[in-house]
């Protein structure tokens, strides 16, 4: 196979998984990250996404090694766990950089690229872009964004063959939450589903040319769920804050 996917994100986390799962199903990888990866990747580009000359870089750097792209997964993003009331203006402002506009703008440059190959682009959204939750609203309003962004998207390349495929991901146990902006701690939860089965229902969902999944997929019926009983949801959501709402040690 000569195909070639690039993923951002790529030094940890689900990155690292789709990278990981992308080269056994015979990919070329390229990876986006600040920090190198720790496994072997066939190139790896250091970029800060939240910098729009990077961008280009990410740009120029990959058509130096590749001749073309066959899949985009947008992946690398940020938490932040705080009130609206204390949210600051600039940890919104890096949020909103890295988990929405920096999606956008390397799509927009990567397109006509995958125009040319009928490709894929992949986003990596969230629960929390489906069902708003207290203390995490920032991080919400960023994947509700993301979703929107997604699904026109998938809409408008429908004629240029290019497929959308949205990835609406519950709580993942690869360090996210320590590395959030913020200073609260987020409630602790028993689920932790693996980053190994996620990257293959990826895979999975890659191949079927699925429009979105969600993983796992109990999240699916949870949300159903929360947006049936809306007043039932939010008192059980603000009370397992309130439980555990203490300042990031
Ligand atoms: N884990 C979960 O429970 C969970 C749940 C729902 C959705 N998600 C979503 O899944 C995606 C990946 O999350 P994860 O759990 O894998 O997070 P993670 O383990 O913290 O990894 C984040 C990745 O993004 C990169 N990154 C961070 N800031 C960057 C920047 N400014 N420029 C370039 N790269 C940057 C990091 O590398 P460097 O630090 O080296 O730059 C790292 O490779 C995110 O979009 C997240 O919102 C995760």
């Amino acid at each position: 196979m000569d195909k070639t996917v690039l993923i951002t994100g790529v030094s940890k986390g689900l990155g690292k998984a789709l990278a990981l799962e992308f080269k056994k199903n015979g990919f070329n990888v390229c990876g986006v990250s600040r920090t190198k990866p720790d496994f072997e990747i066939d190139y790896h580009i250091t970029a800060d996404l939240t910098v729009k000359r990077d961008i280009q870089k990410v740009y120029d750097t990959f058509f130096e090694r590749f001749n073309k792209i066959d899949v985009l997964i947008n992946n690398a993003g940020i938490g932040l766990y705080e009130s609206w009331k204390d949210t600051k203006e600039q940890d919104l402002r890096k949020l909103c950089e890295l988990n929405f506009y920096s999606y956008v703008f390397l799509t927009q440059k990567f397109l006509n690229h995958l125009i040319k190959t009928q490709g894929t682009i992949i986003n990596v959204s969230s629960v929390a872009g489906k069902l708003y939750v207290p203390y995490m609203g920032a991080y919400c309003a960023s994947k509700y964004a993301l979703n929107a962004f997604s699904d026109s998207l998938r809409v408008e390349l429908k004629p240029f063959k290019v497929h959308v495929l949205n990835l609406i991901v519950g709580r993942i146990n690869t360090g996210f939450s320590s590395r959030a902006l913020g200073s609260l701690e987020p409630p602790k939860t028993p689920f932790n589903a693996s980053s190994q089965k996620f990257a293959k229902t990826v895979y999975k969902a890659y191949q079927k040319k699925k429009r979105e999944i969600t993983y796992p997929l109990w999240y699916k019926y949870f949300i159903l769920l929360a947006k049936l009983f809306p007043s039932i949801y939010d008192r059980i959501s603000l009370s397992s804050w309130e439980k555990s709402k203490n300042p990031r040690k």
